[in-house]
């Protein structure tokens, strides 16, 4: 029986009363009216919605009302609609005889922050546009709204572009790997781990599969921003164009990287063919990606070969640079314009924002509490977003899917670390950022790193249950204080709605 008076329930609250369903993420408010919708309908997809346009709904927010009679829901754009056809799906439940039951109520709701993402490193592992659907898939019901799609690495270039056959021919495929299931063993500070004999691959996407895929998130409302990593973590091309190497013979196997790790070789920038190969890379990927943003990478890019290339020290005397630590602003603010003139903004891990870099440049902070790796200096997040930089979040800590999530006899490996659903659902993507500055906080997202992730089993369980815990806390910041002990309940019933749907989701603890 339902309550005779609506009941208005707040986040944080909505678990408070049983009849309301477990929402995730939760709305901004819920109020529980009288009676219940049951329709017949094969699944909530098929529910008939009434969709009234009203500008004073914020944007992607959306009023979702169901009634005794039907659902109406206002939204000032599509998104809106969308979203609140996400919600719906959540509250239906199957009644029997082909029909659906809703309970009625009012749901008003709205995002608080616009970049809600998930990262896919397309590169250490392959996982193919059936994956990538899939993931986008279970985004949406979250309402996530980017795929930061990872696709050059050290270990593989999974793009096709036509002007440069040999990426794929050389760059996509390995000739050995970490075996399946392999964990590393440190000695010395040097890893070693188990190899495979297996080639691997070639796997790469053509121009025809990403526009199916682009297809596929439109119709989602994601965005899909693309990454090619430069100068650093572009050995895969470097196999393919050795040339474009400060020590071409280092690249004389013509292979990727095998092992996991920071590559010492990166792109030598003394040398114009490599600047200008990423130039035309870019190009190609602008035709191909409407993202306005499109992610350059920009991590752990040791100077090593720099310091020691006659070209690169050529290169730091004709453009007046102090030493090989300045090639990396060098390269960001020249990226920065190339993108700027085709409309487009620059977004790369946080080390791009060291230096002398246009305010325009944004950044993508993945460091808590580090000095700088690779040589590279340290800018947080905070410190990003207070220098004007507009900021994804996406710490470590709380966003680091291939973390482990601490669970017991968890049959799948991990690089390292620990993000339980707690920790992930303490992610505060404005931690230490106050005042105006926080304007320039644009979200976060999750990041799901492949080296120990082969496949879709392994994947999805590292996914889920800790991508919800991230997709509330963007949906729904501040929401103070966060009561986990309320996430988790709901996160009980809704675990239960991912299995159900297919989805490997891992237990909650
Ligand atoms: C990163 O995790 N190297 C961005
Ligand atoms: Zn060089």
């Amino acid at each position: 029986m339902k309550k005779l008076l609506p009941v208005l329930l707040c986040v944080g609250l909505v678990e408070a009363a049983s009849a309301v369903p477990a929402l995730v993420p939760a709305p901004k408010s819920y109020v529980e009216a009288t009676g219940e919708l049951v329709v017949k309908a094969a699944s909530a997809a098929d529910v008939k919605v009434v969709v009234t346009k009203d500008p004073s709904v914020p944007a992607e927010g959306y009023e979702l009302t169901v009634s005794s009679t039907g659902v109406a829901v206002k939204a000032s754009d599509d998104a809106g609609a969308f979203y609140a056809r996400q919600t719906l799906k959540q509250m239906a439940e199957p009644a029997g005889r082909g029909e659906l039951k809703i309970p009625c109520a009012t749901v008003v709701d709205a995002p608080a922050f616009k970049w809600r993402g998930a990262h896919l490193d397309d590169c250490r592992h392959f996982f193919g546009k059936e994956v990538v659907k899939r993931m986008m898939d279970q985004m949406a019901a979250h309402k996530m709204n980017v795929l930061h799609w990872h696709l050059t690495e050290d270990q593989g270039w999974r793009l096709d572009i036509p002007k440069y056959p040999e990426l794929v021919k050389y760059g996509a495929v390995r000739p050995a790997s970490v075996a399946h299931g392999a964990k590393p063993r440190w000695k010395n500070g040097e890893m070693e781990i188990d190899l495979n004999t297996e080639p691997y691959g070639p796997y790469y996407y053509t121009a025809a599969d990403v526009k199916e895929i682009l297809a596929y998130a439109k119709d989602r409302f994601i965005t899909v921003v693309p990454e090619i990593e430069l100068p650093g973590h572009a050995f895969a091309a470097l196999a393919a164009y050795p040339e474009m190497a400060c020590v071409p013979e280092n690249l004389k196997a013509r292979h990727p990287r095998v092992k996991w790790g920071i590559e010492k070789d990166v792109v030598c920038i003394g040398n114009p063919a490599g600047v200008k190969f990423f130039e035309d890379v870019l190009d190609y990927v602008c035709e191909l990606f409407p993202s306005e943003v499109i992610h350059i990478g920009g991590d752990e890019t040791p100077r090593a070969r720099w310091k020691d290339c006659p070209k690169c020290q050529a290169f730091v005397k004709a453009h007046g640079l102090k030493d090989e630590n300045d090639i990396q602003p060098w390269v960001t603010r020249h990226f920065a314009d190339y993108l700027a003139k085709k409309g487009r903004r620059i977004l790369g891990w946080d080390e791009i924002l060291a230096g002398d870099v246009p305010q325009s440049a944004m950044g993508m902070s993945w460091r808590t509490n580090a000095k700088g790796g690779a040589g590279t200096a340290y800018v947080s997040g905070a410190a990003g977003a207070m220098k004007g930089h507009d900021m994804v979040m996406t710490p470590n800590k709380f966003c680091y899917l291939d973390y482990a999530q601490g669970l017991e006899n968890d049959p799948f490996v991990y690089i390292g670390g620990c993000v339980t659903l707690e920790k992930a659902y303490a992610f505060d993507p404005c931690e230490g950022i106050a005042g105006e500055a926080r304007k320039h906080v644009l979200g976060g997202q999750c990041n799901n790193w492949s080296e120990y992730t082969w496949n879709q089993f392994d994947l999805e369980w590292k996914m889920w249950p800790r991508t919800c815990a991230i997709a509330e806390v963007l949906w729904t910041y501040p929401a103070q204080p966060r009561d986990y002990a309320g996430f988790a309940k709901r996160m009980e019933t809704h675990r239960t709605r991912l299995l159900k749907a297919h989805v490997n989701c891992a237990p909650l603890r």
